[in-house]
């Protein structure tokens, strides 16, 4: 095992998300601010060639999946022949490539992309109402993400899953019935709780606990029992008897003293810098010293400092730099144990 991407709690790290853009076709509020985010400069942003290189470095150094966000990963050009690239590194120990999407052009794209390698798709969906849908993301589209959800199943994926922002007042009386969904398709569900990023309006009181949602899915579902969960994952697993699928609560914020520590984000734009945590206001780069012609055994060395500087967990909201904090949209990516 190379020590590289095992830190001082001797978590191992083998989960990488990579984000590809900081562009997206919707304007989510709690994402982002309605005009969008400032965009960086094309130059700042990882080639394609140099997203291989680094995804390349960290599969053999342990990594043994890899998942694709952005933004909206579908709007990067070379995004079938990234994928087509990761593939070839399932010979140096790649288990599985995923990739987050809020499926608006998915359903022309799908094809492609599981052809040359895709095997886990989530699908990012937060209401089953058209009208709700615009009002959340200020888009249309509904229609598109619901399409893209019926190819999704019907392709050769080995997961689809549905990833829902609950937001109290607005979407989270539709809760059940997302986990209905799950009875005859063969689509999970995951709750995720609202968090707070610079602008975003949160507030305590908007954001639903994950201990609140399983209370309501068990008052509907007695019969619910707990499934196994991903190593160092905050989400939950759950299933219902006679369901195909499984409902997950996902505490991202409840319960800080998990996942989110655990990450590693090499971030801000695009791999330019790296934080120790989602909410650590302290980055490093990587995409500066692969410009500058850092060997992969130089740039090892980076990650590997970047590792063995995780603390155990983050401390909350003290711990959040309302200035760094950015949205989740401009954090390159991140690395975790799991
Ligand atoms: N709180 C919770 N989840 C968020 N996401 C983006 N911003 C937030 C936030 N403030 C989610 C998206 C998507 C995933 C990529 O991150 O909904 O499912
Ligand atoms: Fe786009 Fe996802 Fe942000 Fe919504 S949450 S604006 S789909 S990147």
């Amino acid at each position: 095992v190379s020590p590289f991407l095992v830190d001082t709690f001797q978590r191992q790290h083998n989960y990488l998300r990579i984000s590809l853009t900081e562009r997206c076709n919707l304007r989510c509020f709690y994402c982002m601010p309605s005009e969008g985010v400032e965009l960086s400069p094309n130059g700042n942003i990882l080639t394609d060639d140099e997203v291989v290189r680094l995804a390349g470095l960290f599969v053999k150094n342990g990594v043994k999946k890899i998942r694709l966000t952005g933004g909206e990963p579908t709007v990067r050009k070379g995004l079938v022949d990234i994928v087509a690239r990761l593939n070839e590194l399932r010979q140096h120990g790649l288990e599985s490539i995923g990739m987050t999407t809020n499926g608006i052009v998915l359903h022309r794209r799908l094809p492609d992309l599981v052809a040359n390698g895709l095997t886990h798709l989530n699908i990012s969906l937060d209401t089953l109402d058209p009208f709700k849908f615009e009002i959340m993301t200020r888009r249309m589209g509904h229609d598109a993400v619901l399409r893209a959800i019926d190819t999704a199943l019907s392709s050769s994926l080995s997961s689809v899953k549905l990833n829902v922002v609950v937001i109290k007042g607005l979407n989270d009386a539709e809760v059940l019935d997302f986990v209905a969904m799950t009875k005859n398709k063969a689509l999970s569900v995951r709750f995720i709780e609202f968090m707070p990023f610079t602008g975003n309006k949160w507030d305590k009181d908007k954001m639903v606990p994950s201990s609140e949602l399983l209370a309501r899915i068990v008052s509907r579902y007695p019969a619910v029992m707990k499934a196994p969960d991903e190593l160092n994952d905050t989400a939950r697993n759950y299933v219902i008897p006679g369901h195909l699928q499984s409902t997950a609560t996902d505490s991202r914020w409840t319960n800080q003293s998990e996942q989110l520590n655990r990450d590693i984000w090499f971030s801000g734009r695009l791999m330019k810098r790296n934080k120790v945590c989602l909410f650590d206001p302290k980055e490093i780069s990587l995409r500066d010293p692969m410009r500058l012609g850092a060997t992969d055994s130089q740039l090892l060395q980076t990650i590997g400092r970047a590792v063995q500087g995780k603390r155990e967990k983050h401390a909350g909201m003290e711990d959040i730099d309302t200035v760094t904090n950015r949205p989740m949209i401009l954090i390159g990516a991140s690395l975790r144990p799991g």
